[in-house]
């Protein structure tokens, strides 16, 4: 078993970034900002905001929070991304989702300027990406096609098999990962609830991707020896520790890995790497390369 280790690259395009913004900052000109919009109470969407704007000051580029009661209406919303889509001091905005049920999270994300959708979830971008223009790509993806890139595993022939087909990951990562290009050129199976034979296609996997949102769903009897294994689960497990909980993935790591081929931990792989993927974005739109 190998590990994938998605922390030491993702610090390492840290490293990158925050020399860039440093020689930005010596050359007397602004620093990148990235607006982040976050609605309601859910526990775990407050980790994912507070992760990215820890993640934002370490590199030197600068971020604000607007954070908003669950029962903010919908106009209101749409009110302050307008605001935000208008401001030149902003570079990058994300709304985190979920959002309440009484806001249509579609016409929220299209209603962000696709110039400054640093998650890339805009049907615009969507679409380049889909195409294979440039655009903004989903973090997540993102950051597990520079996790392969980095880590140099050959995806070219290779059958990857996805479990989940969310369009903050599932989708996309099967859409990057057959087209051309490297990492790219795979032949994907997208496998959601109603798959047939779903252990069957899992032991066929070179490298297989558990996107599903349920701890442990991925048993070693469900994995080809050696295959590579991608986890992009995050889940919060009480436990009697003296923190109460430890975080684990949608794949069973004590058992997956006695088999497997280079598999990420989590914590430590896929999630690290989301962030690592948002700053590149915020990079992007703050030098208007797309
Ligand atoms: N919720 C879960 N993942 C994401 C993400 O990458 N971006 C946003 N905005 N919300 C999320």
């Amino acid at each position: 078993m190998k590990l994938i280790d998605g922390k030491t690259i993702a610090e390492k395009i840290k490293g990158e970034i925050k020399a860039e913004v440093a020689a930005i900052i010596d050359r007397d000109e602004r620093a990148p900002h990235l607006a982040a919009i976050l609605v309601g109470e859910d526990p775990a969407s407050q980790t994912y905001v507070t992760s990215k704007e820890k993640a934002c000051r370490s590199t030197g580029i600068t971020s604000s929070l607007y954070k908003f009661e669950e029962t903010v209406s919908e106009k209101e919303l749409l009110s302050v991304i307008d605001f935000i889509n208008n401001d030149p001091d902003t570079d990058g905005l994300i709304v985190q989702q979920p959002l309440p049920e009484h806001i249509n999270t579609d016409r929220v994300v299209a209603s962000i300027n696709p110039a400054k959708d640093v998650d890339g979830f805009h049907p615009i971008n969507m679409g380049k990406m889909i195409l294979g223009l440039p655009s903004f790509l989903p973090a997540t993806p993102m950051g597990i096609m520079e996790l392969l890139r980095r880590s140099k595993i050959e995806t070219e022939g290779k059958h990857v098999v996805v479990l989940g087909r969310s369009n903050i990951v599932g989708t996309p990562i099967a859409i990057m990962l057959s087209r051309k290009g490297n990492p790219g050129n795979a032949t994907v199976t997208l496998c959601h609830s109603k798959t047939a034979n779903l252990k069957e296609l899992c032991l066929q996997a070179d490298i297989l991707i558990a996107a599903i949102g349920q701890p442990g769903f991925v048993k070693a009897t469900m994995v080809k020896p050696g295959a590579v294994i991608i986890d992009v689960g995050i889940h919060r497990i009480e436990d009697k520790s003296e923190k109460g909980y430890h975080i684990a993935g949608d794949v069973d790591f004590k058992e997956v890995s006695k088999i497997s081929g280079p598999i990420t931990p989590v914590p430590g792989g896929v999630g690290v790497m989301t962030i690592a993927a948002l700053l590149m974005n915020t990079m992007k739109a703050y030098k208007k390369e797309l």
